[in-house]
């Protein structure tokens, strides 16, 4: 199958009320994790890039494992997504490499670190939809700032730091277009997001679903999702690591975004964990071993069981087959004679 829109493969999911996960990839185990995992379980499925994952990968190998990926896997609508892009260029050249969706992440200035001003973020984010939208190439602006700082992308802090408003989340969907929005609700990139099991105090899912009831046709984007379990945090200490005591963002309240809108959601420190401890194990507990199979063989694995998990959780799994790719130069069509614009996405106040 070619490489899917995302902008398809979320309407499916919002017709279908289920989340899909996007998994942070940067090299072809990580790509093989996610693909067995979508087999498995009869998934479709997100890929995404980071800026960093790009330039470690470089360019050109990465998107040639996920096309092997596409070609090897016919029957899994695969999404190629770059993660975090931080100017219109960075947009542009995945897009000229072929991937099929960009986040124009406009929340901060093109130095990936200090917070933008509203008008700043608007006016980059449109650009990207209008350049993105003629290729057929779906858009996922952010508004509100994450916290952490991720592959050097981030503001750091807290995230409960610049926290989505809802009104302004109104308006920079109808000015921008964007087919998905990435919104701040308290979560962080990384391991460390909060030093408690979270409540409402820190994570901020009235603030996700008073942005949803105001855009409900508004595909929202749940960033800095990992659930960071105990047990992946266990065996990297048991190994050898020296992880802090930590919280994620827990399962339940995910599935209380999905019901609210929320369609994507950001997954990569938790497979990270997994291949960790899984190479740690193997390392800490055979010291003989040195043929990087040994090791990498079963830190797939463990990721593999993790995104397959995922994909359960978040109700993909099973949705593989229900549709059909429609061609990129249709998407662009769809949203040339007006078909697929998002406008109008705002319920009356
Ligand atoms: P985590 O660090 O929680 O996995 O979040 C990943 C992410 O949001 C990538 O954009």
């Amino acid at each position: 199958m070619p490489l899917v829109s995302m902008r398809q493969l979320l309407d499916e999911a919002a017709k279908g009320g289920y989340g899909v996960g996007a998994f942070n990839v940067n090299d072809m185990e990580q790509i093989q994790a996610i693909m067995m995992a979508a087999k498995e379980t009869k998934s479709p499925v997100i890929v995404q890039a980071s800026r960093g994952a790009r330039q470690f990968a470089e360019d050109l190998y990465l998107f040639r494992l996920i096309q092997a990926a596409a070609e090897l896997n016919p029957d899994i609508p695969i999404a190629m997504h770059q993660d975090h892009g931080n100017s219109f260029e960075t947009c542009k050249s995945a897009i000229a490499l072929g991937y099929t969706s960009v986040m124009m992440d406009g929340s901060l200035k093109e130095d990936g670190k200090t917070p933008s001003s509203f008008e700043e973020n608007v006016d980059v984010t449109r650009r990207v939809v209008d350049y993105a939208h003629e290729r057929g190439v779906t858009v996922e602006g952010e508004i509100g700032v994450l916290g952490g700082v991720e592959d050097g992308h981030g503001a750091g802090g807290s995230g409960l730091d610049h926290i989505t408003d809802p009104d302004q989340a109104v308006e920079f969907a109808e000015r921008t277009g964007v087919d998905a929005l990435a919104i701040a609700i308290g979560t962080s990139h990384g391991a460390y997001k909060f030093t408690k099991k979270p409540d409402g105090s820190v994570l901020k899912m009235d603030v996700l679903i008073a942005i949803h009831k105001r855009l409900p046709n508004t595909h929202l984007v749940m960033h800095g999702s990992s659930s960071v379990p105990k047990d992946l945090q266990d065996i990297v200490n048991q190994y050898g690591g020296k992880l802090k005591e930590t919280w994620g963002v827990p399962v339940e309240e995910i599935q209380l975004g999905i019901r609210n809108g929320v369609r994507k959601i950001n997954v990569d420190t938790d497979n990270r964990l997994a291949i960790t401890g899984a190479i740690r194990k193997v390392l800490w507990t055979q010291p003989e071993k040195f043929d990087p199979r040994d090791y990498m063989k079963p830190a797939r694995e463990a990721m593999k069981k993790v995104v397959a998990a995922r994909m359960t959780e978040f109700g993909q799994a099973g949705h593989a087959g229900d549709y059909k790719p429609i061609a990129i130069t249709d998407i662009a069509k769809g949203y040339a004679d007006g078909s697929l614009t998002t406008q109008p996405l705002v319920a009356a106040k």
